[in-house]
């Protein structure tokens, strides 16, 4: 039955609207329901026990309307929980473990060094997706929607030098996710690596049963089929800050509040699995703006050397960590830095400008590539991480494969200010070009490799449920 009808039918049978005349009040409202009728439509097999009970009882019958009309005038918030909570009847089994079927898990021992290795050619087995089969990438990350004309740099695969990357099994990752919330918390990089989880596990979910919300400071991908939520909560700098807006602010002007984290941090309460990330805000100055303790105002600040600032914020970071944490529910991770190519004589190219004309990867391993990461941050978090009590803090050392990749970045085929860079933008790349970003497919998948092979190395499986539970009764 389509929802339209069912719900004109609800509306006249109740007792404000005689069968045969439309009032015009009421039609204006019809006719903004109708609107929504696609969703309505998702909500039909819902609806139905509703009507049948409508039929006898006007009561019922205006119960129903206000709950139909809820939906739509609290939006978002009530729009999905009554999604998830369809999800209830229409899929019983959602928090069923299951993996038959499935092959073999085969994880890498956990000795084995996953971040020292090298880059392989390889256009079979790589990329895990394609850009335009994701539709929930962002303009920012689409290359080759963007203009980018190479496209080998999707076709590396990552080999570690003692063992082998598994390949990224998203039915066997979102088995792992039932009923559980994965959260990103950082900058834009982190951002980054969401929208390449997205894509990696998009592909086995019904179409209908995911979606991204944006809302405030969170990225949100619901996966409905197995009740989880994949999400980015911005917070550049873990802590508070005057860019915490995810929309408006000046990387220039940015002051922190070292002490202060709890408005981000009530946010990450109870999540399953954290993963941290924090690094490229730092990097525009040496000196960091840091408010005072007992200021009123952004404005009333010092400056402080950068190293300072951010041993203050990993402190009060892992004294979060350590309070509000519960390590039998809840894995922490840390991304290391995502390195920037600027400076193409690093990699022994007097020719390049930035990034912009690479097309390869760095494929001379003999010596070390030195681009220059402030490398003493890199080791406070490891300190921080090594040092913990109660709450283990799993380190993903992504800085040294990722060094390589100077072929990966978004450079001129991205958006900035919400536009694709123009010709007059494209013909100064020393200005205009990306060299932070990646493109996906790219990178960031590999990370989301690694991140994969530790989530599953962790999570012991429950035991399969032997049988279904009794179906639920609907509309009672
Ligand atoms: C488990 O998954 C397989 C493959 O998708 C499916 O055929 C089977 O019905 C599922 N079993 C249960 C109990 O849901
Ligand atoms: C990160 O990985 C690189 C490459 O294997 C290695 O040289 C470096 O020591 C690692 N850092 C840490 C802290 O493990
Ligand atoms: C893979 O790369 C090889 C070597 O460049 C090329 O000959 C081959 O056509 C490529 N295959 C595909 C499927 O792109
Ligand atoms: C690789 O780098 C080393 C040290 O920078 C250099 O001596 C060697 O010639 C390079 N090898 C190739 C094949 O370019």
């Amino acid at each position: 039955m389509k929802a339209d009808s069912f719900l004109l039918l609800l509306l006249r049978s109740s007792s404000c609207i005689s069968p045969n005349q439309t009032p015009t009040a009421s039609s204006s409202l019809i006719n903004k329901l109708l609107i929504h009728s696609t969703i309505l439509d998702s909500h039909a097999s819902y609806a139905l026990p509703l009507l049948a009970a409508a039929r006898r009882s006007p009561v019922t019958t205006l119960v129903a309307a206000f709950f139909l009309l809820a939906l739509f005038i609290y939006g978002e918030d009530v729009r999905t929980i009554a999604e998830l909570s369809i999800d209830d009847y229409l899929y019983p089994d959602a928090d069923l473990y299951n993996v038959s079927g499935l092959p073999p898990l085969v994880l890498p021992p956990p000795t084995c060094d996953l971040s020292s290795g090298h880059w392989v050619f390889d256009n079979t087995s790589v990329p895990a997706y394609r850009e335009k089969e994701c539709t929930f990438l962002t303009r920012q990350v689409t290359c080759l929607a963007n203009g980018r004309p190479d496209d080998l740099w999707q076709y590396w695969r990552w080999q570690p030098n003692d063992c082998s990357l598994p390949t990224f099994d998203a039915r066997r990752f979102m088995e792992a996710m039932r009923g559980k919330r994965l959260m990103f918390v950082g900058d834009s990089l982190n951002r980054n690596q969401w929208e390449s989880l997205v894509c990696l596990v998009q592909p086995i979910l019904s179409k209908g049963r995911k979606k991204i919300v944006k809302r405030g400071n969170f990225n949100t991908f619901y996966a409905m089929e197995y009740r989880a939520t994949l999400q980015f909560y911005w917070a550049p700098f873990l802590v508070q800050s005057n860019s915490d807006n995810p929309n408006f602010h000046h990387i220039d002007e940015r002051i922190i509040s070292p002490e202060m984290i709890e408005a981000h941090a009530k946010n990450w309460k109870d999540v399953d699995y954290l993963i941290f990330n924090s690094y490229i805000w730092w990097m525009n100055t040496q000196d960091i703006k840091v408010r005072k303790t007992d200021a009123r105002a952004w404005k009333d600040n010092d400056e402080v050397p950068r190293m300072d600032a951010y041993g203050r914020v990993f402190k009060t970071w892992s004294n979060w960590l350590e309070t509000n944490v519960d390590p039998a529910k809840t894995s922490v991770f840390f991304m290391t830095i995502s390195p920037i190519h600027i400076s193409p004589r690093q990699w022994g190219n007097p020719n390049g400008i930035r990034c912009v004309k690479e097309t390869l990867p760095v494929l001379n391993y003999t010596e070390p590539l030195d681009l220059n990461h402030d490398m003493r941050m890199y080791d406070m978090v490891m300190n921080v991480a090594k040092n913990m009590k109660n709450v283990p803090v799993t380190v993903i050392n992504i800085t040294r494969m990722s060094d390589y990749r100077k072929d990966a970045h978004t450079s001129l085929y991205t958006i900035r200010q919400g536009k694709l860079l123009t010709p007059e933008q494209k013909a100064k790349p020393q200005k205009f070009a990306d060299c932070i970003h990646w493109c996906l497919p790219g990178v960031p998948d590999v990370w989301n490799q690694i991140l994969y092979t530790r989530i599953l190395s962790k999570s012991s499986p429950p035991s399969p449920i032997p049988s279904l539970p009794p179906q639920r009764q609907a509309g009672v």
